[in-house]
């Protein structure tokens, strides 16, 4: 992993990748409408064709890509294609919002420090799926969201916002999610936010947030 990083300064274009129903992608959108990031939503894109995500980007007149995984023989060629479709809009950042699909280290790669993600737990406590439910399981106090960057190992980024809540004793795994799920749509917009105010520098593992 490189040492050092430091975001820029400018206004940038950023990808989205989701998979899903796309609440972080709309709390990121309407972030940039409100002249809050600094910098345009360029792509959704998602590896599922139904995602009600991509049905959002498109009632709000964004340009959609659906890569349909079953057309290619490996996770290295579709991902090559992704990277295609992001490097030809001169990408400056994808935000990871509920993409489901696992990348490649190649792809981790060549977007270091320039890939976000959301993560429904406080990290490096509860990587990988269902967190909520580990959480409850776990008899937690505290749990929370976690923005990151992306490294090829998934969910262990460089930490740079994280989000705290409480766990109730009469929590269900509903109930909890939408808690954090709250906090998610202040933290991710932050963070992106940062990111092109050039005030995210990386150092080894930690993020630091320049005034
Ligand atoms: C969120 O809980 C996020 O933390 C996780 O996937 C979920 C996506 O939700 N990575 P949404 O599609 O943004 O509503």
């Amino acid at each position: 992993m490189e040492e050092y990083f430091r975001s820029p300064k400018k206004r940038g274009k950023i990808a989205v990748f989701l998979s899903g129903r796309g609440s972080n992608f709309l709390a990121i959108h309407e972030a940039v409408k409100s002249g809050k990031i600094n910098g345009d939503i360029v792509l959704v894109f998602s590896n599922k064709k139904d995602a009600p995500g991509l049905q959002h980007a498109r009632e709000r007149g964004l340009e959609t890509f659906y890569l349909n995984p079953k057309n290619f023989p490996s996770r290295e060629a579709y991902d090559a294609q992704a990277a295609e479709e992001v490097q030809k809009r001169g990408v400056d950042l994808i935000c990871l919002a509920g993409y489901m699909r696992i990348l490649t280290p190649g792809f981790c790669q060549q977007f270091m420090y320039r890939m976000m993600n959301i993560h429904p737990a406080l990290l490096p406590a509860f990587p990988g799926l269902h967190v909520q439910k580990k959480a409850l399981e776990w008899g937690v106090r505290y749990s929370g969201a976690t923005v990151h960057f992306v490294t090829p190992e998934v969910d262990m980024g460089p930490i740079i916002l994280q989000a705290v809540v409480p766990v109730k004793q009469d929590d269900t795994e509903e109930k909890l999610s939408a808690r954090i799920l709250k906090e998610e749509h202040k933290i991710y917009p932050e963070a992106v936010r940062l990111y092109f105010e050039g005030k995210l520098e990386v150092r080894g593992r930690r993020v630091f947030i320049l005034d």
